[in-house]
């Protein structure tokens, strides 16, 4: 059995990964060619987003054809190149399956749009309320409505996301069996893990307008989601004890997740969720500039840290991502405390109970583009949003600085490799800007370097496969109250782990109310740290003590 609970997942966007035709993409090969770093990291398995036949609106997640490689990536030759290597060093893949919709070119809906009964029946297509009015009012996670026209059957089909992306129907069997064909083709070929794009999504309920909200608590975590995921869970992967899943839950609550990810629940081994990231939102909206909450960041935390323990259900644990700002630029310091706030974010996360994720250029603190002309930025939802913010009348100027913290193209640029032009990541164009800021953050001046952020993460690795606490322990939330500590306790078989970290640049002092003497610090962030009972803390400094 994989064991889930002691493993590490690397994501990889293969897109700005590395580049060895030098067309300013990355692709497979580069994934390959990186290998030997990616295990001197120590993870476990590495998540590839979306390599498929796509015509790249939204990077992939539109897809084409599922049983292809999209040719700006490689062939598939190269696909089965890099999954033997990967075994080689023991690392495991885990795929990417966006199966809430297709691209609007997929063949399905390329049928469906010729009028073939078969094929608009693996879609949405519904009436509007009358001429010119859609089905409902609910709107598009990238803006607008999220109904689009089709004049030749005066319908309209669902696109919850960009409208080259057509939502699935679900309710359909036979699009469910054409889902579990997919997977079976890609556990074929060996691949030992499944990540599944937006999937609470999947299962629609009542086509109503929201008077309330967006739409979203129509379609989230809809009224046969758990049916759907253990039938594909008895049908495909469950087969296979080696495989681990985790489902992207958008806008989920907890009470559905103790079932996505219950021990004993046969749906799947984890799950993201992001309520945690919402903490510079206003509500549900991410459009707009405010400092992020503090303690709002730790009560959900330690609420889903908590309950998802007592309810034996399994978090995926992580700051990072594709569609996230650069953590170190949304929580901790990119100018005096770069590596120590870098490490203590580092610290908080891996360890948590959860199976940690690091987004590629995390483990090298990679920051925020602040990219400053809409022709640096190719993200379709930053495109469409900075076009509704203006409509909304904003000043560009308003509109960049929102952007400038908001838009997912602050984590998509290319990794930097080096210090040398491109960041080494290419000879050619990139097809997105690098960072300017390569030249001092690169792997190249961290491998070797004791004291490095990527260290860090090595180590946070490495202990958490040493220490069954911190693959197994129960978690406690401590110095709930604290303005600026992020403290909590793990304890498994008679032994106690306490994580404490101060989340600001300045001093602060925590009375832990505990006899510390008994512990042994197993990490820090800074050369030494002086363990007593009235802790003192160096700005965002981070300790892991063990009892
Ligand atoms: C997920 C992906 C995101 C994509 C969306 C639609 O949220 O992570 O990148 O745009 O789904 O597929
Ligand atoms: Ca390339």
């Amino acid at each position: 059995m994989a064991d889930f609970k002691k493993s590490t997942v690397y994501q990889i966007y293969p897109k700005s990964f590395y580049d060895t035709n030098d067309d300013g993409i990355g692709d497979l090969k580069g994934v390959t060619a990186k290998l030997d770093y990616i295990k001197d990291l120590g993870v476990d398995y590495i998540w590839l987003t979306p390599f498929f036949v796509s015509p790249q609106n939204d990077n992939g997640y539109d897809v084409e054809d599922y049983y292809h490689i999209d040719k700006r990536y490689g062939t598939m030759q190269d696909f089965e190149e890099l999954a033997q290597e990967a075994q080689k060093r023991g690392i495991r893949l885990m795929l990417d399956m966006v199966f809430n919709h297709t691209s609007t070119k997929h063949q399905w809906f390329q049928k469906a749009l010729s009028g073939d009964e078969k094929y608009k029946n693996y879609y949405i297509f519904k009436k509007g309320k009358k001429a010119g009015v859609p089905p409902t009012n609910w709107e598009s996670k990238f803006g607008g409505n999220a109904w689009e026209y089709v004049e030749k059957f005066d319908e309209y089909y669902l696109h919850l996301f960009d409208v080259t992306q057509a939502d699935l129907n679900w309710d359909n069997e036979e699009v469910r069996k054409e889902m579990q064909k997919i997977i079976k083709f890609w556990m074929k070929k060996g691949v030992k893990g499944f990540r599944f794009d937006v999937v609470n999504l999947i299962s629609k309920g009542a086509f109503e307008d929201d008077y309330q909200g967006d739409g979203r608590r129509f379609y989230t975590d809809g009224p046969n989601i758990h049916r759907y995921l253990k039938e594909l869970h008895e049908t495909t992967f469950g087969t296979d004890a080696e495989i681990i899943t985790v489902g992207e839950m958008s806008s989920t609550s907890i009470e559905n997740c103790y079932e996505y990810a219950g021990e004993k629940s046969n749906e799947l081994s984890m799950v993201f969720s992001f309520h945690h990231l919402k903490v510079d939102f206003m509500g549900n909206e991410k459009w707009v500039m405010v400092p992020f909450d503090f303690q709002k960041l730790k009560h959900i935390i330690f609420q889903w840290q908590t309950k998802m323990c007592q309810h034996n259900a399994w978090n995926a644990v992580f700051w990072c991502n594709h569609d996230q700002p650069r953590v170190v630029s949304r929580f901790g310091n990119t100018e005096k405390y770069w590596k120590e706030s870098a490490k203590m974010l580092a610290t908080v996360i891996h360890c948590l109970r959860g199976t940690p994720y690091i987004y590629q250029g995390e483990e090298i603190g990679m920051t925020n583009a602040n990219f400053t002309h809409i022709s640096q930025y190719k993200d379709v939802e930053s495109l469409n949003h900075f076009k509704i913010l203006q409509q909304k009348g904003l000043s560009a100027e308003n509109a960049y600085s929102i952007l400038q913290i908001h838009s997912r193209d602050n984590s998509r640029t290319p990794i930097q490799w080096t210090a040398e032009k491109n960041a080494g990541f290419t000879k050619g164009t990139p097809w997105i800007e690098v960072i300017k800021n390569y030249t001092h953050i690169n792997v190249e001046s961290q491998i070797n370097d004791e004291n490095s952020i990527f260290n860090h993460y090595k180590k946070l690795i490495q202990l958490r496969k040493e220490n069954n606490i911190i693959a197994y322990g129960d978690f406690e939330a401590l110095a709930e109250n604290h303005s600026a500590i992020f403290a909590y306790k793990r304890t498994y078989q008679g032994e106690t782990l306490l994580v404490i970290n101060n989340f600001y640049g300045y001093e602060v002092t925590w009375d832990t109310e505990m006899n510390l003497s008994q512990y042994q610090c197993i990490l820090s962030n800074y050369a030494e740290s002086k363990i007593e009972n009235i802790l003192t803390l160096r700005p965002y400094e981070s300790i892991v003590l063990k009892k």
